[in-house]
């Protein structure tokens, strides 16, 4: 990997104005953060500029409001959660103007305006990004989540102020590095989730990089239907049968072991614990029945295919976790990998929405060896797409 500059090398920052790029993209309920991890991923780089007098300004985007001033986007919104979260005090600047921002002392901290109310941000225009530059001496990039854009306060800063990556951005960019880029093999990668469509980039990806692929969730189904098995009423995108055999013959030339189910848990309507709850195996799925999660022997097989693994990486739910018992399987691999990770046997390392709801459900996410914070960054990651808010950090 090139190298980048992170907060080791920025000397000393007393009395200096610090662009931080954050991702204060959280989810809210009634004015209330409803998951402040993307909070507290920026804590120690806030509080380390923040401690050597740096005067922090952050940047971040909420939402999208398509480069229009919108109340229920406004940053103001969540920088009491914020302050509470960095457990200091925050202002809140209206405008990315000058003039309001210079007035902070060394060793505050204050949340500009949503970036994106201004269309130059999504543009990447070279005026607003210069705009943004002008109020700092200094860029740091601590917005891995963010880093898939290219834009004016991910991207275009980067070059216009000596630019870092923050601790957070460091540590994510160092987990996926061991991970992927240069990684201890044999590798294993998890993907789960609903739908192949959504996933075909990284699956294409991964079966030139990792040893084996474990394919759960809707997905799995479409891949069983195209080698001829009956699913039944299952989630499944058919009409991808092609394209899913296209992926399974580029495995099989790469030497990557491909895993799919053979036992599955079915019913008949999608509800929590329903009468017609049953395990069979993947041949006797009847036409009336969905597949909902992965059965007990095939997260067995898969618990010992991790033994033999150095490497992890995990993307997606493997059943409909969010509904009882159909987390069962993701539960039940997910504490696998925590404890083989713990053991020292495995780095494991998870990113994307859904995977780290799932891995919090199992509650096993501290015994990973790295979640990541990010969506859609992670996903483009795993598809071998460079970031350009990665490579702008990059010398
Ligand atoms: C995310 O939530 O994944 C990031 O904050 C990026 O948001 P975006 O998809 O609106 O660019």
């Amino acid at each position: 990997m090139t190298s980048f500059k992170t907060l080791d090398d920025i000397g000393d920052v007393r009395g200096k104005r610090v662009l931080v790029r954050v991702d204060l993209n959280v989810p809210m309920k009634d004015d209330v953060v409803t998951d402040d991890t993307r909070l507290r991923a920026t804590v120690p780089t806030v509080a380390e500029l923040a401690d050597k007098g740096a005067i922090v300004l952050l940047l971040s985007h909420f939402g999208r409001p398509k480069g229009e001033r919108r109340a229920d986007m406004s940053l103001a919104r969540l920088t009491d959660a914020y302050a509470h979260v960095l457990g200091r005090p925050v202002l809140f600047v209206a405008d990315w103007d000058k003039a309001e921002v210079v007035e902070l002392a060394p060793g505050e901290a204050a949340v500009l305006e949503n970036t994106r109310f201004d269309p130059g941000e999504e543009k990447n225009d070279p005026a607003f990004a210069r705009r943004l530059a002008s109020l700092g001496d200094l860029y740091v990039d601590d917005a891995f989540s963010a880093a898939h854009r290219a834009h004016a306060s991910t991207e275009g800063i980067a070059h216009l102020l000596p630019a870092y990556a923050g601790r957070a951005m460091e540590a994510e960019l160092k987990a996926l590095e061991a991970a992927l880029g240069n990684p201890e093999r044999p590798v294993a990668a998890v993907v789960g989730g609903a739908k192949v469509s959504t996933k075909l980039d990284v699956l294409k990806h991964l079966v030139g990089k990792v040893d084996h692929l474990i394919i759960g969730g809707g997905m799995a189904n479409t891949f069983l239907a195209a080698r001829g098995v009956n699913v039944g009423k299952s989630l499944a995108e058919h009409d991808l049968a092609g394209t899913a055999e296209e992926i399974l013959v580029a495995a099989e030339r790469a030497s990557c072991i491909v895993h799919l189910p053979y036992d599955v848990v079915v019913a008949k309507e999608f509800a929590p614990n329903p009468p017609s709850l049953r395990t069979c195996n993947v041949h006797e799925v009847a036409a009336d029945e969905m597949i909902l999660d992965l059965g007990p022997a095939a997260v067995e097989a898969l618990a010992d295919v991790l033994k033999t693994c150095r490497t992890l990486v995990w993307n997606g739910p493997l059943g409909a976790f969010e509904t009882p018992p159909f987390d069962a399987a993701t539960v039940a691999l997910a504490r696998t990998a925590a404890a083989l990770t713990q053991e020292g046997s495995l780095v494991s390392v998870a990113g994307g929405g859904d995977t780290v709801a799932a891995l919090n459900q199992a509650g096993v996410a501290d015994d990973f060896t790295f979640v990541s914070t990010a969506g859609g960054a992670f996903l483009e990651w795993m598809e071998g797409k460079k970031l350009p808010g990665v490579e702008a950090l990059m010398q």
